[in-house]
């Protein structure tokens, strides 16, 4: 069982996040749902799998119709188990029975335009372009477990759709403001799960036109992944006038499978997210796309229902592709870290929006922002934020421009300089604050980053601190100092891009650091996609009316998730046999490293350093090299058994997760680097280490690859056999990559490459070693 009974799911992206924190606090005393796992159906008849479930639980309950009310779901389909309200003491009976496997308290999730696509070169003037090659991902059915869907969106129209084809399981779930007439040939699908949520948080109050008790989209943020996956091409998008174009999904005539599994009150509950997964399969999706997770500590993979629901798909040949989440830059962070996912790192593309700051002596420069509303061609009287700090402020946070820490009389009226400071480092914060006691504007000074807030009501510029230093400079050797904002512009092509974004988390996996995580990076940073119009009834314009948005630009690894979604849509209609590793191996081995000056991609947030694994893992995703990656490194059930194993979970807990009765060969923990993953982690290097390795040739009959070695510093690479050769008899060969070091201290890490060559395809594996000293705490 777990020992945190409240997970904190959430979406990754950052408009949601204020509301959610609320929530986690709301949850943890009311909770009751649990989840009781069966491992792989033993009848061939759901129906009957659902009537032991119904058995098992009058048994605890004493009766059928307590049984009936307190069962939430029967997971009948991938796996069998069910969710039911239960105290602690009937889940520690049911633990008991016999078929049970596991009871795990339930726990609640949180959810994570278009330049982005001419960015990644996935543009239908390409003519061998991969969007060419895989008639945009038609034949592919993309499953998106999120908020919903906003379906009058032009995104969504399905003028050029064919027909959902004849396996296609899934339903058009009615609901409120959702009917059969809101699914069609783009939308082929749409389900909501509510119970888990509702049994934990309590209900929602639809009638306060926050929520809609349907796949209806209340929050915006399941229309704008599922857009940037599958929208088709709208003209003329734009986000209140910027970033105007066409807005288009990466695979625009793949089919939508939309499952809400999260509401707009924030958070996700782990019942539905698993009744979700467990209808997916059913349903017939070819992959799905999870831009939501729950920040580090980080559960076993035998107790995350994430881990556990996509493992289930995985193994039935359903990629899934999860967002790395927003803790970054700080290493450690990675969220959905389990081998057989797909996780996402968030990159910025070349599209700025710059915004020109004068100041009263004519000195201009240069910030960003996201505003287009106000008359802004005049000068306005500009205070710092800890001048004017109300006196129960306290020191630290006053300059920040926190909550309640401006004093109203001074502010009114005028702009407010704020400092990001270590206890308030949000841009959304400080402009709430200012806008609370009647300022008219905010400069708000920040670690570099190009992730920017948009802002409706005031005028809201995000400088870097040599700016902001320079701006204070000016204001104390003026007496009444004043400053004017620009209009925003949209530039294209003048950022050096892709960096990898200030907040994307970073690796190592703190669960699993021989499996390298993140995977992939792709662009996350101020992306255009369809909104929904009724997620912007909380946003007033400046006259204080409503404003329904039809597009947003948005930032997260939640944006970045769907980016990834898009391509291995389109891969898979290119090559429908390739299994979820074999998809993720060419995706991983083809990622460049390289920015358009064909310089090392920089990593924000550690100040301008070469990004590294930890990053962006392969790097910066691909797509047209994706779809000839030359060698594969596949893996199947069986490895991610062996892998579980090594991980020291016991035979009961794997037998969990795999679905079937599951006894350990071994449990060594040489297995875990010997997984046969497109890169190689070793976060204990003690001298001497060798792993293994198997690729299958998917590029030319007879091939014949050399093998190239960047070593990470201070240890010696070598790879035996240094050839590989392939005919139409040999397409697999394993190799070996021997790691020595001679290194006394304790290490940290460093990186490096190994790259199989055949004169056509580059085969890129990173490497990733630390090395330690052995028994480093007796000696000392
Ligand atoms: C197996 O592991 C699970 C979860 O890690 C734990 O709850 C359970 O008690 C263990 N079972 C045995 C037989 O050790
Ligand atoms: C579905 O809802 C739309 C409005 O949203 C309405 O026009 C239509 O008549 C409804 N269809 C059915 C079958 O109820
Ligand atoms: C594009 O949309 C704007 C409103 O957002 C409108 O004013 C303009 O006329 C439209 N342009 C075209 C070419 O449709
Ligand atoms: C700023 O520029 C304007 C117009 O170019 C000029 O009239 C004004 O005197 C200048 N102010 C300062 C302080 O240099
Ligand atoms: C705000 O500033 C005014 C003018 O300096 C002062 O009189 C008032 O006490 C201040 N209010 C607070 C809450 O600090
Ligand atoms: C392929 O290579 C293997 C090993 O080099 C060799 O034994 C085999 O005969 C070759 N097959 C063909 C069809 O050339």
């Amino acid at each position: 069982m777990a020992n945190r009974p409240w997970i904190y799911y959430g979406v990754l992206s950052f408009g949601l996040a204020v509301l959610q924190f609320l929530f986690v606090f709301a949850l943890a005393s009311t909770s009751n749902v649990h989840i009781v796992y069966m491992g792989k159906r033993q009848h061939g008849e759901p129906e009957l799998v659902s009537e032991l479930h119904h058995d098992i639980l009058s048994h605890i309950l004493g009766s059928k119709t307590a049984a009936k009310e307190s069962i939430l779901y029967s997971y009948k389909h991938g796996f069998s188990g069910f969710a039911a309200v239960l105290t602690h003491s009937q889940a520690t009976l049911i633990a008991e029975f016999p078929g049970v496997v596991n009871v795990i308290p339930n726990s609640i999730f949180s959810v994570h335009t278009t330049r982005s696509w001419d960015f990644l070169q996935v543009n239908p003037c390409i003519a061998d372009g991969i969007l060419a090659k895989s008639r945009s991902g038609s034949g592919t059915i993309i499953g998106v477990m999120d908020t919903g869907i906003w379906p009058e969106s032009k995104s969504f129209i399905d003028d050029f759709m064919e027909k959902p084809p004849s396996h296609w399981r899934g339903i058009c779930q009615e609901g409120q403001q959702f009917n059969l007439s809101h699914c069609n040939r783009k939308i082929i699908g749409a389900r909501w799960y509510y119970k888990g949520y509702k049994a934990e948080i309590g209900k929602l109050n639809p009638r306060d036109g926050v929520e809609f008790l349907s796949p209806r989209d209340a929050a915006g943020h399941g229309t704008h992944t599922s857009s940037t996956a599958a929208g088709v091409p709208v003209g003329n998008a734009s986000f209140m006038g910027l970033a105007r174009g066409f807005a288009r999904g990466g695979a625009p005539s793949a089919w939508l499978a939309i499952y809400k599994v999260c509401w707009s009150t924030g958070g996700c509950s782990a019942a539905d997210l698993l009744a979700a997964f467990d209808d997916a399969i059913f349903d017939g999706v070819n992959l799905l796309s999870v831009s939501l997770g729950s920040p580090p500590p980080l559960a076993s993979y035998v107790d995350d229902v994430l881990s556990i629901g996509s493992f289930h798909a995985v193994d039935k040949g359903i990629s899934v592709v999860c967002s790395a989440g927003n803790s970054g830059p700080f290493p450690q962070t990675v969220i959905n870290t389990a081998p057989w996912v797909l996780t996402v790192a968030a990159s910025t593309i070349d599209r700025a929006f710059p915004t020109v700051l004068t100041l009263g002596n004519n000195q201009t420069l240069v910030g960003q922002a996201l505003f287009t509303r106000m008359d802004l061609d005049k000068f306005y009287p500009l205070v710092y934020g800890e001048d004017i700090a109300s006196l129960d402020a306290d020191q630290t946070s006053a300059g920040s421009c926190d909550s309640h820490t401006l004093n109203d009389t001074l502010a009114r009226g005028k702009v407010v300089l704020c400092f990001q400071s270590r206890s308030q480092r949000s841009a959304v914060v400080a402009s709430r604050t200012v806008l609370s006691v009647k300022g008219v504007g905010v400069i708000f000074a920040e670690s570099p980053s190009k992730d920017v807030s948009s802002s409706w009501n005031l005028p809201y510029v995000q400088v870097d601190f040599t700016i902001g230093s320079t701006i204070l400079t000016y204001m104390e050797t003026t007496r009444n100092p004043v400053v004017k904002f620009s209009r925003t512009r949209t530039t294209l092509g003048q950022e050096i891009s892709p960096e990898v974004a200030f907040f994307s988390s970073r690796g190592p996996s703190s669960i699993s650091p021989s499996v390298l995580k993140p995977d992939i990076a792709a662009p996350g940073v101020n992306i255009l996609a369809s909104w929904s119009p009724a997620a912007s009834s909380l946003e007033l314009d400046a006259s204080g009316r409503k404003f329904p948005l039809q597009f947003k630009l948005e930032s997260g690894t939640s944006m970045a998730c769907p980016h990834v979604t898009a391509v291995v849509a389109l891969l898979r209609s290119i090559h429908p046999n390739w299994s979820p590793a074999a998809i993720k191996s060419a995706l991983i081995t083809t990622a460049s490293l390289e920015d358009q000056y064909n310089q090392n991609v920089v990593a924000e947030g550690a100040p301008y350093k070469q990004a590294d694994p930890f990053d962006y893992g392969g790097g910066h995703v691909d797509p047209n090299k994706a779809i000839s990656p030359g060698l594969i490194f596949d893996v199947g059930t069986s490895d991610y058994v062996q892998f579980l194993c090594s991980m020291g979970y016991n035979n009961t807990a794997i037998s969990l997760v795999a679905g079937s009765s599951i006894k350990c060969r071994s449990k060594s923990t040489k297995f875990l680097v010997n997984l046969n993953l497109p890169s190689i982690s070793i976060p204990d290097l003690k001298q001497r280490l060798t792993v293994t390795r198997t690729v299958t040739n998917v590029g030319p009959v007879n091939s014949f690859y050399t093998a190239r070695v960047q070593a990470p510093a201070r240890v010696s690479v070598t790879v035996s056999p240094p050839v590989l050769v392939f005919n139409s008899t040999v397409k697999k060969q394993k190799f070996k990559v021997s790691f020595c070091t001679f290194i006394r201290t304790q290490g940290r890490y460093s990186f490096g490459n190994l790259f199989w060559e055949d004169g056509f395809h580059v085969v890129k594996v990173p490497l990733v070693v630390r090395t330690v000293i052995q028994d480093f705490y007796s000696e000392t």
